[in-house]
């Protein structure tokens, strides 16, 4: 029986080096170990997979040869609650997705494009031009807008408000590694008032469940057939018996697409403003193809935008905001590449892996949009958002969002970065983000006739 290699660091300071430097302590063991090694993440033990087609065997074996266990996800139940879909397995899980994914389906996604596009304008319009401005907080904003407005049906004014200050306090907690430790140990999770890390977060908690359950109150208590956020189509949605979700479990939905939907996507669009303007002949190839693209193009034309779409892919590909997929269990005794894992085994793909092997990727380090015009990579090789029966619900929107959101800014402002030097990736709570944010200076606007903006979009 060959045993898959193990690091000999003590699993204590593995745990430490992975909320720390997680990319180093990747890296590291892969250079050491290679495609398959243990890894210690948190409390947990896990086979990290980084081989594409190992990944692939993984994912489309995992309502079988392996597992998609939602208590391997337990990490998150403080935030989401044990109804979210993320801790949900087996045939409840499978339940649950059926009834999330149709709003998330790109058609549906596809109505949304006018709000992204105004919610960017109204945004970008209200930072002050005169001194630089972090454009990942600026791109939180948007997205956050952006799940409000699809997600909740909730759009600027006082609710508006204060949902966005509570939940913005909640995910401070996790921001820098020293108190995003708070999630991986469970003795920390201590309420030592409120001005602890802990004490904060569930203050804040609260306000948000407060207004989640009012807003859920008010669409059962007023249904209304013309809504089209998420939230109103959940309300009325029920499984194949018939039921409709709880409460709780309507709540629970509503935080899971909040918290996996609203930094994920800033991230992504943050890191797409860095390279467009770390490589300003990128920015310009942008800008290129939108003028070639006619004089009012749609939200759907500008998201069909051949290079465009290669700049967002590189984008998540080099930088891949998730870098695990979650957990899968092996169920019954397997050969994995070599190696014998038995059942209860937790595997997990390294996407941040596979997206720097040199292999697949040649000069993986560096940015290259047109790898993505020349090459297709199959499914396993690009995987930012997973695969299998876990695969990201949100991705149409996510895609759709960082397209539109890029283009918008690129078409109508003239930025430039701060700092010279190279932004790092860090680990921002369980995602990879820029070290500084990525500080930038407004050098006004562009005015030019086919430029993207709300009226042209609508006249589209
Ligand atoms: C750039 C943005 C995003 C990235 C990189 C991303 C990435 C991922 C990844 C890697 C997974 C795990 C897949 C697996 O284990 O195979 C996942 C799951 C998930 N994502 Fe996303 N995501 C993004 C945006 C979104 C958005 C916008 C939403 C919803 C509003 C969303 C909702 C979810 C949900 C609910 C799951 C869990 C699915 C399940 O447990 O069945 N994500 N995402």
């Amino acid at each position: 029986m060959k045993l898959v290699p193990t690091p000999k660091t003590h699993p204590a300071l593995q745990m430490l080096q992975w909320i720390l430097d997680p990319l180093n302590y990747m890296e590291k063991i892969r250079k050491q170990h290679g495609e398959v090694f243990r890894a210690k993440l948190s409390s947990m033990d896990v086979v990290m997979v980084s081989d594409p087609n190992l990944v692939q065997y993984i994912l489309t074996n995992d309502r079988g040869i392996f597992s998609a266990p939602g208590e391997a996800n337990n990490i998150f139940l403080p935030l989401l609650g044990d109804y979210s879909v993320i801790l949900l397995d087996g045939e409840a899980h499978r339940k649950r997705r059926q009834l999330l994914m149709p709003p998330f389906h790109g058609d549906k996604i596809k109505s949304y494009g006018d709000s992204i596009v105004s919610i960017s304008d109204r945004t970008m319009g209200s930072i002050p031009q005169d001194k630089p401005f972090v454009a990942r907080k600026a791109m939180q904003r948007i997205s956050l807008a952006v799940i409000m407005e699809t997600v909740f049906g909730i759009a600027q004014g006082e609710q508006y408000d204060i949902l966005k200050h509570h939940i913005c306090s909640m995910l401070d907690t996790f921001e820098v590694p020293a108190t995003a430790a708070v999630l991986f140990f469970t003795s920390l999770q201590k309420d030592l008032g409120p001005w602890s890390p802990w004490g904060k977060f569930i203050r804040s908690r609260k306000i948000v469940d407060d207004i989640i359950y009012r807003e859920i109150a008010a669409r059962r208590a007023n249904p209304d057939n013309t809504s089209t956020d998420i939230l109103s189509l959940l309300v009325s949605a029920t499984d194949p018996e018939g039921n409709p979700l709880t409460d709780k479990e309507l709540r629970d939905e509503l935080m899971t697409l909040l918290f996996a939907g609203h930094e994920t996507t800033a991230t992504a669009m943050s890191w797409a403003l860095y390279w467009t303007h770390r490589y300003p002949e990128v920015k310009e190839k942008i800008r290129a193809e939108l003028e070639s693209s006619g004089d009012n193009p749609t939200p759907l034309e500008i998201t069909r935008l051949p290079y465009l779409s290669a700049v967002c892919q590189e984008t998540l590909r080099i930088h891949p905001v998730a870098m695990l997929t979650f957990p899968r269990v092996v169920m019954e005794p397997v050969n994995l590449g070599g190696y014998d894992l038995s059942p209860g085994t937790a595997v997990m793909g390294s996407i941040y892996l596979t997206h720097h092997d040199e292999k697949i990727y040649s000069q993986h380090d560096q940015f290259q949009p047109e790898r993505f015009l020349n090459k297709q990579y199959s499914a396993y090789e690009f995987i930012p958002f997973g695969g299998g029966s876990r695969r990201c619900i949100g991705e149409a929107l996510a895609w759709y969002e960082l397209k539109l959101v890029l283009a918008y800014v690129v078409s109508n402002y003239e930025l430039s970065l701060v700092h010279e030097d190279e932004e790092k990736p860090v680990r921002r709570g369980l995602t990879l983000g820029p070290s500084r944010g990525v500080k930038m200076q407004f050098h006004g606007k562009r005015v030019r006739a086919n430029t993207i903006s709300e009226p042209a979009l609508i006249s589209g």
